[in-house]
């Protein structure tokens, strides 16, 4: 047990690590420290990127990185570049795309672009005085103070927006918030913030004690807790959109356009009123924005935060996408609220990302925000279509094939045969490794 406690380890070579995890945890195996090595890009240099993201790398994690093609949005043409390890996302997705082709496509509009940031602080004095005090004097002084921060992001359009005194009393005792606004144009934005918001705790708090205003009680009781963006951004957010008439909506199930219609709306309204199915149907809507979040190098635990949390504004958690039938017209849309960057983080880094942002012709932060939104729309899209009609287990089944053939060891001589055997057939784990024993005891 003691040796599995080590000092240092950050200090150690890629292979020094490796050969102590080993030793430590799998009796030196030497199949892990193959499969770890097996993974080392072999030129050096675009290793070396990788090592460098993050700290104590021993190797490289794939997930496979696929195109979805045939997007119309706002009338051009994109492939989008999706990383996921989910079977089924990317041809749901092009699946989607090419249903819509030749409807008008996917809309597209920036509803805001604002994010948002608190120093949160406990003050247990008079409040008008507080509020009148940073009227006339504190905010403004802030804003000086940052002026050096800001410069460069002034220089490209963005800055700070607008700073506010929030009175958070009624929810916690003496807690109130020094809430920021921010543009940061191309960038995420996230260091830009909270650089500023570390500025303005320590301006607040020189202020504060310099200031004859307050009382020495009110001095003593007075602490800044935390300086931290939020990562939940309700004013920065796409909207897509897709719209047809009710009688274009044809499926090859068989399924009438407007039984379809209906029950689609229908499954929407579902997910609005019922949690239990809205974070499934979240979910499905995230399998599409993750993807190109992460193909694009930006951060997905971020985006799901704000997702999630905005699902739930309204204080019950809901669907993040709505649909409407009117005068025969069938409306489907999403409003994602979404923080993203084509500066900054890995974005000029790792080729991949470089690559992804190439292949959407370069699109702005503000862009990308709504592309991501519209590979969300997609994916429920493609979700509810399958699951009002032929049901969800039959693509994904048929997109999961391949890995349970490889799970089961398969030639590529097998994995044909039993793609061929299982085009019409229900597929499961169970029955593929039966087809697969019957075809391997068969004499030859
Ligand atoms: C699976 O990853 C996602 C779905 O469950 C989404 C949904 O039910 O809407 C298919």
């Amino acid at each position: 047990m003691k040796n599995k406690i080590i000092e240092g380890f950050s200090k150690l070579t890629k292979e020094e690590k490796i050969n102590w995890l080993t030793q430590q945890y799998v009796q030196g195996s030497n199949e892990l420290k193959n499969i770890l090595k097996q993974y080392w890009n072999q030129k050096s240099e675009l290793q070396k990127i990788h090592d460098e993201f993050t700290e104590n790398t021993i190797s490289n994690f794939y997930i496979p990185y696929g195109i979805a093609p045939n997007f119309l949005i706002n009338n051009e043409i994109y492939a989008i570049p999706m990383a996921t390890e989910e079977s089924s996302v990317v041809a749901a997705a092009a699946k989607s795309a090419k249903f819509w082709l030749n409807k008008g496509g996917f809309k597209t509009k920036l509803l805001g672009n604002i994010k948002l940031g608190h120093v949160h602080f406990i003050y247990k004095g008079n409040k008008a005085k507080l509020q009148q005090w940073f009227q006339c004097q504190l905010k403004e002084e802030l804003i000086k103070e940052s002026i050096d921060i800001t410069k460069n992001m002034r220089i490209r359009g963005g800055g700070i927006t607008d700073i506010e005194l929030v009175d958070k009393t009624e929810e916690l005792e003496s807690y109130f918030q020094i809430k920021g606004s921010f543009n940061t144009q191309d960038s995420m934005g996230a260091n830009f913030i909270n650089s500023c918001l570390e500025q303005f705790s320590i301006t607040f708090k020189e202020e504060f004690h310099k200031s004859n205003i307050f009382n020495e009680e009110e001095k003593e009781n007075f602490q800044i807790i935390m300086s931290i963006l939020s990562n939940y951004t309700p004013d920065c957010i796409a909207r897509a959109e897709v719209k047809c008439k009710i009688e274009d909506l044809k499926d090859d199930s068989g399924i009438s356009p407007k039984e379809f219609a209906w029950k689609f709306k229908q499954a929407v309204k579902i997910a609005e009123v019922e949690p239990y199915r809205a974070a499934t149907h979240n979910k499905g809507i995230m399998n599409g924005v993750d993807s190109v979040v992460i193909a694009t190098g930006n951060d997905f635990r971020a985006v799901e935060a704000c997702a999630h949390t905005y699902a739930s504004h309204k204080g019950k958690y809901t669907s993040l996408t709505h649909c409407e039938i009117k005068n025969d017209e069938f409306n489907f849309w999403i409003d994602l609220p979404i923080s993203l960057g084509i500066v900054g983080g890995l974005t000029k880094l790792h080729p991949l990302v470089i690559a992804s942002l190439q292949i959407l012709n370069n699109p702005s932060a503000e862009k990308l925000m709504q592309i991501v939104a519209v590979a969300g729309l997609a994916q429920n899209f493609a979700a509810i279509r399958s699951l009002i009609t032929t049901g969800i287990q039959k693509g994904h089944m048929k997109m999961h094939l391949i890995n349970i053939v490889n799970q089961l060891g398969a030639t590529e001589k097998e994995k044909q045969y039993i793609v061929n055997i299982f085009k019409d057939k229900t597929i499961s784990h169970h029955l593929v490794s039966s087809e697969l024993e019957k075809l391997r005891n068969t004499p030859k």
